[in-house]
């Protein structure tokens, strides 16, 4: 795979080629001070103040005033005051409002998928700038976009007037996919190789009642408005197939182990090998029965769900054994500090 493969698929790219197929975006240019806060490993602190007016955001000031209380682990409680900037949140709140008010927010490659558990929706839908700064603050995919950026040769990040890699804000118009819907398809040579399932550790019953029809759509969606339309030969796209059937484009990815590869092996992709046997046209894989179902692949970026549970509130007993605990622990205390305390 080779750089300029990488370059190409990053969203101002390919956005204004399949516009017209793809879900309505917006582009913003991150300046450098918004970058140094997204990397700033200290604080986590998001201000409250550019809460979206226009939404139903609820947002008291007491719940502010709490946002503001960062924990640090010595014994003093210092109050970070959330960095501002408004410049920035205004015209992203410009943008957010421009797509009806709600969006799905990305770098030039990726979303931070790894941690929409951080959310209060547990969804990445969001109205405000620190909406989208809590996703991205705590996003591992989020800082890997950006570091990547750093290490781009500079040949890549300016040429002649402008630049070509620059740290950017996507915003999406929020739209409501349903998961058995994604396909992701693999592109070589301007051949359509290959489709996978996206969320291929569900099953979804339709896909395999439907797999002519899905499969056609997906062809045709290529062949009219794909191929031979983008920079390279090789690249990755994904498509969401709605109610209707209608093909809508969602990504570009690189064509390379950078993308996962889901139900197929990069090694299966490039070797040449014939992957459909039997037909003409790409290889269809999706989950056949719920026996192959498996456990989502960013469960492994979240916190432990006691933790979750407890901050919630949602799970009682853990929360009552957990109060049991800590009482008991402070029980412990007590009764030490009385032994010290008591006279000789
Ligand atoms: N506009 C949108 N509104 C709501 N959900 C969306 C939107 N765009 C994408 N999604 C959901 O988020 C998922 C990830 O989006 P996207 O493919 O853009 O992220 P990514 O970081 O490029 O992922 P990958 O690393 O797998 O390429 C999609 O599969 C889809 O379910
Ligand atoms: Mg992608």
């Amino acid at each position: 795979m080779k750089k300029e493969q990488v370059v190409n698929c990053q969203f101002s790219v390919w956005y204004p080629i399949f516009k017209k197929h793809t879900i309505k975006s917006l582009i913003l240019p991150l300046p450098q001070n918004v970058i140094d806060y997204l990397l700033d490993d200290g604080t986590l602190v998001v201000s409250g103040s550019d809460h979206n007016t226009q939404q139903t955001h609820t947002n008291n000031s007491d719940s502010d005033a709490e946002e503001d209380v960062q924990w640090s682990d010595d014994e003093t409680t210092t109050t970070v005051t959330a960095p501002e900037f408004p410049e920035f949140t205004s015209k992203v709140l410009e943008a957010i409002n421009a797509l009806g008010g709600s969006i799905f927010p990305k770098l030039n490659w990726s979303a931070p998928r790894d941690a929409n558990w951080i959310a209060l929706n547990s969804s990445l839908q969001c109205c405000s700038l620190s909406d989208i700064f809590l996703l991205f603050k705590s996003s591992d995919f989020i800082t890997h976009d950006l570091t990547q950026i750093d290490l781009m040769p500079s040949m890549y990040v300016i040429t002649s007037l402008h630049c070509v890699i620059c740290p950017q804000l996507v915003l999406r118009k929020w739209s409501e996919l349903i998961p058995g819907g994604e396909f992701r398809c693999f592109v070589k040579e301007n051949k359509l190789i290959a489709i996978s399932q996206r969320d291929y550790t569900q099953y979804y019953q339709h896909i395999l009642k439907q797999e002519e029809p899905v499969c056609q759509a997906i062809q045709d969606f290529f062949s009219q408005h794909i191929q031979y339309n983008f920079l390279d030969e090789d690249f990755v796209f994904d498509v969401y197939r709605d109610s209707q059937g209608r093909v809508w484009l969602i990504d570009l990815n690189p064509f390379g182990e950078v993308t996962d590869s889901l139900l197929f092996s990069w090694e299966e992709l490039t070797s040449g090998g014939e992957l459909n046997q039997h037909q003409e046209g790409p290889a269809f894989r999706y989950t056949t029965s719920e026996v192959t179902v498996q456990p989502s692949p960013c469960l492994s970026y979240r916190i432990p769900r006691d933790f979750v549970d407890l901050s919630t509130g949602e799970d009682a007993y853990k929360l009552i054994d957990f109060l049991k605990l800590t009482k008991s622990q402070q029980e412990e205390c007590e009764e030490e500090e009385e032994e010290e305390n008591a006279p000789q």
